[in-house]
This record gives C-alpha cells, sequence and structure tokens, in this order.
C-alpha cells in the first residue's frame, strides 16, 4: 500500500466556551482516526486552531475591560491544555484572528470577486440604538410566538422548538443593553451560491465524501431548489476582518472560520519549511475534516465553493457526527451533566473517556450517549477486566525472565494467528471511524486470550519447579496476545499501549504491523499497574465539580442581571441576554433580605464554594454555599453585612443543603464582589 499523504482537522471550538465532554467526541474521534493513519505509515498532519471572531468576543472583552486579543491568548492557552490532558495533539493550533487568516481571507475574497459571483444589497436588521450595534438573532430575546413563553432568542424557542425570525418574536428586547430594538437597514454583501450548483451536486453527492445521511440531507433540502444568496459581511461594530475593498464591513465569523485550517497549516509551514501547496493545492494529499451535524452546512455548502474559487484542494471527506447526552438527556448544567474538559481531567484518567467513546462511535450521525454507569462498567470489565488482567495474572510470573527465542505458536491453539488474521478486519473499521466495531473485535480477542489463561492456569504451574518450562511458554503466549491486543488499542488508548510496550522491553514506536509480529527473546519487565478501576466516587465527585461551577455561574449570570442560567446545552453566550422582563408583582416574589455573615468557612475538596452561616435578624440563621473561594478569605466576610435570596428554594448539595444565594456581581471566579448594603441596615430588613 502506498503511503498516504493526510490532512485532518477537527471544527475550531468558539474562543469564547471552555473544551467540553461533546467537543471531545469530536477531538477524540478524530484523534483515533489520525493515530490509526500513522499507525499504519502514512504521512498525517492535524491542525486546528480558536475560532475567534464575532459580536460575542467582542463584547465579553468589553465587559471584562480587557482586549480581545488578551481574552484570545489565555482561552487558547486552556483549550490547547484541556486537548493535551486528553491526549489531542496537534501540529499545529492557531487562531482565526492571526495575520496568515487574513491573508488567505483576502485571497479567497478576491478569488470570489474575480469569479464576479459577489452581490450587493441592503439587508433590515435589528439594531440597539443604545449599544449602537446590529443586532445577531441570538441578541434578541422576547417571547416565543407559538408557545409564549418568555426569554427566548431570536432565532428559536428553547421550549417548544419553534423556529422563527426575531421580529416574530413577543416584545423583543436587545440582548446586549435591554433597549427596544429598532428596523435598520445597512448594504450587505453576499456570495451568489447558486452558480456552484453543479459543482456541489457533484462534489457532495460523491460516494465517500460524507455520511449518506448527511448527503442525502443536502440533496433533498438546499440541493433541491435554487441556492439562496450567502450573507458574508456584518456592518461595524464587529471583532473580525475588515472587507478589502468595502470598508466599514467586516466578515462574518463564517467566512474566516473554515479558513482558519488553512492558516493553522500556513503557520506551521512557517516554522517547519513545508510546503503549504504541498498539502492545500496537491491532488495527492488527501484533506479530511471533522464535524458535528450542526456545522455540516457550512463545510459542504459555502467551504467547498470558497476552496474551489480560489483553487485550493477540496476535501476528500467530511466526518460527520451526532451530538453527546448524557445519561439520556442533554447536558445540564444544573445537574452536573456539563462536565469540561478540565473539570474530567480533575478527577478521572483520560484514557477511561477515549476508550468508552471509541466503544461508542460509528461512522453514522447519530447521537451518542455517555451513561455514567454504563462508563463505570464498560471500563472496569473490559479493559481491566479484560485487557490489563490478562497481562497481571501472567507477567509477574516470569518477572526478569526472557521470552522464548522463538514464538510457541504450535501451543497457543492458533489464537495469535487468528489475532494477526483479525488485523485487516480492525483496520477497516478503524478506517472507517467504526471504531465501536473495533473495540468488539479486540475485546473479542481478549475474550479468548482469557479463557486460554484460564484453561493454562498460570498460577498452578508456578507451584510446580519441573514445569517451569511450561510456564513460561504460557506467560509468553498470554503477555504476546497482549501485546496484540495493545497495538490495536493504539489509536485509541495510547499512552497504555506504550506502557504495555515497555512491560516487554520493547522501545520504539509502535506500528500496525506489530500485532503481527511475536515479541521473542525479549526481558519482561516488572508488571507496573497500567489501569486502575474506575471509582464510582470519582464519577459522583465530577459531577457535583461541574454543578458546582453551574452554581458558581449562576452567581455571576445573576449578577449580570439575569436568572440564573438556563441549565442546558451549551456554554452561555458573551453578552448573556437579559432575563425576560418580570412585572413588579414577579419582583414581589423574590424575597431579598439583608444579611450578617456569622460564620465563613472553605468547603474542602470544593475548588470554588464557601459555606456560610447566616443570621437574618433574630434567631434565623440560615447555611449558604456561596460560589465565592476564589475571590473572598473566609475571615474577611466574617461581620460582613450582604444580600440574600431568602425565599429561594432549598438545594441539596453535596456537601449539605443551601438555603439561599448570596448575591455578588463580577464575571466571575478571583473577580467577584459580594454586595452589601450602605451602613444601617440590618439584618432581616427587606430590599425592596
Ligand atoms: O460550531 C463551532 O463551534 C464553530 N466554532 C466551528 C468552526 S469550524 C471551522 F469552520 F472553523
Ligand atoms: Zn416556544
Amino acid at each position: 500500500m502506498s503511503r498516504r499523504r493526510i490532512l485532518v482537522t477537527s471544527a475550531l471550538p468558539y474562543v469564547n466556551a471552555g473544551i467540553h465532554l461533546g467537543y471531545l467526541v469530536e477531538a477524540l474521534q478524530t484523534d483515533f482516526w489520525l493515530r490509526f493513519q500513522r499507525l499504519r505509515g502514512h504521512e498525517v498532519r492535524y491542525f486546528c486552531g480558536d475560532d475567534t471572531h464575532g459580536t460575542a468576543t467582542m463584547l465579553r472583552a468589553e465587559r471584562e475591560g480587557r482586549t480581545p486579543e488578551s481574552l484570545l491568548e489565555e482561552m487558547k492557552a486552556a483549550h490547547v491544555a484541556d486537548l493535551v490532558g486528553f491526549g489531542v495533539v496537534h501540529d499545529h493550533y492557531g487562531s482565526t484572528h492571526s495575520a496568515a487568516n487574513e491573508a488567505f481571507v483576502a485571497e479567497i475574497w478576491s478569488a470570489l470577486r474575480a469569479a464576479g459571483c459577489i452581490d450587493e444589497r441592503e439587508v433590515t436588521q435589528f439594531y440597539d440604538p443604545e449599544a449602537g450595534i446590529f443586532l445577531a438573532d441570538r441578541f434578541v430575546v422576547g417571547g416565543c410566538p407559538r408557545c409564549k413563553s418568555p426569554g427566548q432568542y431570536g432565532d428559536n424557542c428553547e421550549v417548544c422548538g419553534a423556529t422563527y425570525e426575531p421580529g416574530d418574536l413577543i416584545d423583543p428586547k436587545s440582548a446586549i443593553s435591554g433597549a427596544a430594538p429598532e428596523e435598520r437597514s445597512h448594504v450587505h454583501l453576499f456570495v451568489r451560491l447558486e452558480e456552484f450548483h453543479a459543482f456541489l451536486e457533484e462534489w457532495t453527492q460523491a460516494p465517500g465524501r460524507m455520511p449518506p445521511e448527511t448527503a442525502n440531507w443536502l440533496r433533498g433540502t438546499f440541493l433541491a431548489e435554487p441556492l439562496r444568496d450567502w450573507d458574508v459581511s456584518r456592518p461595524a461594530p464587529y471583532f473580525g476582518f475588515e472587507i478589502p475593498d468595502a470598508p466599514g464591513n467586516y466578515f462574518y465569523v463564517w467566512v474566516d472560520a473554515p479558513i482558519g485550517y488553512i492558516a493553522a497549516t500556513r503557520e506551521w509551514c512557517d516554522t517547519t519549511g513545508e510546503d503549504l501547496d504541498r498539502w492545500w493545492r496537491d491532488p495527492e494529499c488527501e484533506i479530511h475534516h471533522f464535524i458535528g451535524k450542526d456545522i455540516a452546512y457550512f463545510h459542504t455548502l459555502f467551504w467547498p465553493v470558497m476552496l474551489k474559487a480560489a483553487g485550493f484542494q477540496l476535501p476528500k471527506a467530511v466526518h460527520v457526527h451526532g451530538f453527546l447526552t448524557v445519561n439520556g438527556e442533554k447536558m445540564s448544567k444544573r445537574k452536573g451533566t456539563f462536565v469540561l474538559a478540565r473539570t474530567y481531567l480533575d478527577h478521572l484518567s483520560p484514557e477511561y473517556l477515549r476508550y468508552y467513546y471509541a466503544s461508542k462511535l460509528s461512522s453514522r450521525v447519530d447521537d451518542i450517549d455517555l451513561n455514567f454507569d454504563e462508563f463505570v462498567q464498560k471500563v472496569n470489565a473490559d479493559l481491566v477486566g479484560k485487557v490489563v488482567n490478562l497481562a497481571s495474572r501472567t507477567a509477574r510470573f516470569v518477572k526478569g525472565e526472557r521470552l522464548p527465542a522463538t514464538y510457541p505458536a504450535n501451543r497457543d491453539g492458533g489464537l495469535f494467528a487468528a489475532g494477526a488474521a483479525a488485523g485487516e478486519e480492525i483496520a477497516a473499521a478503524f478506517e472507517s471511524l467504526d471504531t465501536s466495531k473495533a473495540m468488539r473485535l479486540v475485546m473479542g480477542l481478549a475474550d479468548r486470550a482469557n479463557e486460554f489463561v484460564e484453561s493454562r492456569e498460570p498460577w498452578n504451574l508456578k507451584k510446580d519447579p519441573a514445569r517451569a518450562q511450561e510456564l513460561l511458554e504460557v506467560c509468553a503466549i498470554a503477555l504476546n496476545l497482549f501485546r496484540q491486543i495493545t497495538v490495536y488499542l493504539a489509536p485509541v488508548l495510547p499512552r497504555f499501549a506504550e506502557e504495555s510496550a515497555r512491560l516487554l522491553s520493547l522501545d520504539g514506536g509502535t506500528s500496525w504491523a506489530d500485532a503481527a509480529r511475536p515479541v521473542e527473546g525479549a526481558i519482561v519487565a516488572k508488571f507496573q499497574h497500567l489501569m486502575e478501576r474506575v471509582d464510582p466516587e470519582k464519577v459522583a465527585a465530577m459531577i457535583e465539580a461541574s454543578r458546582e461551577a453551574a452554581q458558581a455561574s449562576e452567581v455571576e449570570a445573576a449578577a449580570r442581571g439575569r436568572a440564573g442560567g438556563s441549565g442546558t446545552d451549551a456554554p452561555a453566550l458573551a453578552g448573556e441576554p437579559l432575563a425576560p422582563e418580570c412585572t413588579i408583582d414577579d419582583f414581589a416574589r423574590v424575597d431579598l433580605r439583608v444579611a450578617e455573615i456569622l460564620e465563613a468557612k472553605a468547603v474542602p475538596k470544593a475548588d470554588k464554594l464557601l459555606e456560610l452561616t447566616l443570621s437574618l435578624g433574630g434567631e434565623e440563621r440560615r447555611t449558604v454555599f456561596a460560589g465565592i473561594k476564589k475571590a473572598y478569605a473566609p475571615e474577611d466576610l466574617v461581620g460582613r453585612l450582604t444580600v440574600v435570596v431568602a425565599n429561594l428554594a432549598p438545594r441539596k448539595m453535596k456537601f449539605g443543603t443551601s438555603e439561599g444565594m448570596v448575591l455578588a456581581a463580577g464575571p466571575g471566579d478571583s473577580e467577584l464582589f459580594v454586595l452589601s448594603p450602605d451602613s444601617g441596615a440590618k439584618p432581616g430588613q427587606r430590599i425592596r
């Protein structure tokens, strides 16, 4: 097989949010595939970076009183550290806010201009007269026109799922300032996609280009009728690249986001001396994008048009995965199932999640569910119970000994040869992204290897010195089967594969072909603990920590004027919408009281929580857990007056029950400011 040259990308994470378990589905699926390709000997490069532009970044930087650049730098470092923590290592991780990206955006733009497919026309949009900003749909909030739920975004209703235009909302308001938006017109630039209809028809429907579900969806929807023009400009102010020949207008974030894939490659070329054209203008190079189903539209309609117009190589494949649910539901901040990568890593080994995701993923666009009970059970049963067990119950009998110079193939019941023969089927499963099948096949090999060990009972052989040779042989077979399995698992569990190789004193990189070559004459090293069982208590602690982090962000959100997070889906946008308008009667239902902080103490094992004992006047005492540990030393709070939501339903937490909420302002963590009344106020007095 000739050596393939493969360029791989995962979707660029938005700079405004932390890496979470949902994004890791994609990053890990990409990583499994590219590590597999490397084991097969192909030349593979992996590029990604932060997706930085748009109104959300601009507003968040403003709110935090800093430059967007400093925000971008901090978030990028955090993203890279989180991904590396899961073993996801890019050849280069760039940013769409880079000189390289700006240059490619300009190049592609002038190619689109030269192709004569750019139009201009007026667009009427909501405008926030106080903030002086045109409002994207997500920045308008109001009542759902269908179910009347208040506080819905301008594009769809989170309660009933209706989709609509922001103008359809009942009593729309700007999410930025709360002002009533006005309709205003501005000239926008459009790409006439219809000119590329025939090209897209052919490109999207080519076999293997994308999952059949996605190709059929495109054919049945967008491609079934003339393609609508794509609005690619946004009027100032907008955090992005100004359009070179249309001053005062900026490229819409989705123009420069995918171009970031090329820019990241360029930056890598600049440091390595590689030739960009070898990767982006050479039909010999295979470009593979990994994305979620929600952004298939951008990668299969707009992106190929931009590449084609500017003469870049088109992707060979766009691999599309579904969403992640946790315990059968959308990830929920309130339930603690919205888990950030960092929180996971604080509690559990990345290899557990790598294996679990691999065992769930296939080439289909189906959603996958992370069920924590199954997670514990599967990792413990498969990895610890089957794979590690194979080594742990044989290696110790032959520690420091040399394996036979020739593998005893005639004594293993054909197991090693059968395992080697399975290599192509396992490889085909990896190649087609059917890692769940690959994992099933590998666990089948582990089952048979364990049956072999049980039938030969090395622990009994050990008792009889006359059978030392037989013991060595049985262990050599078991350890070779173990080694074969770890080679097949290496794309998913690279660190485990490396540590396992050390057990047989193997150094140097593993290759797929190693699975067909028995290890002969090697010294067996001391068995090191390769993997611990998953402790369900650690899973529970991770969920609690996630809930706690969400609670701390609720404190922040409340301080910014929004009544807590919605308890669902994605991380909060910068410039979170204001809560829906409330009446004086609504407000009267919230019982805000002056409270005196009698005691404050850190909650052990909780990063953000302090436990406060409050006096609400007289004998009335409350215990409140507040997410302010990073901002206050407990002793500085004792004796202070503050404001508490006194009629909040008690909330049971791991550490106790919280009987209210203390109000604080600020962006969060170390920047939080507990509210206090002026002097003279007394504990228990109602705030009105
Ligand atoms: O949906 C998202 O999270 C986007 N930030 C993905 C961008 S992918 C690419 F086009 F840059
Ligand atoms: Zn609705």
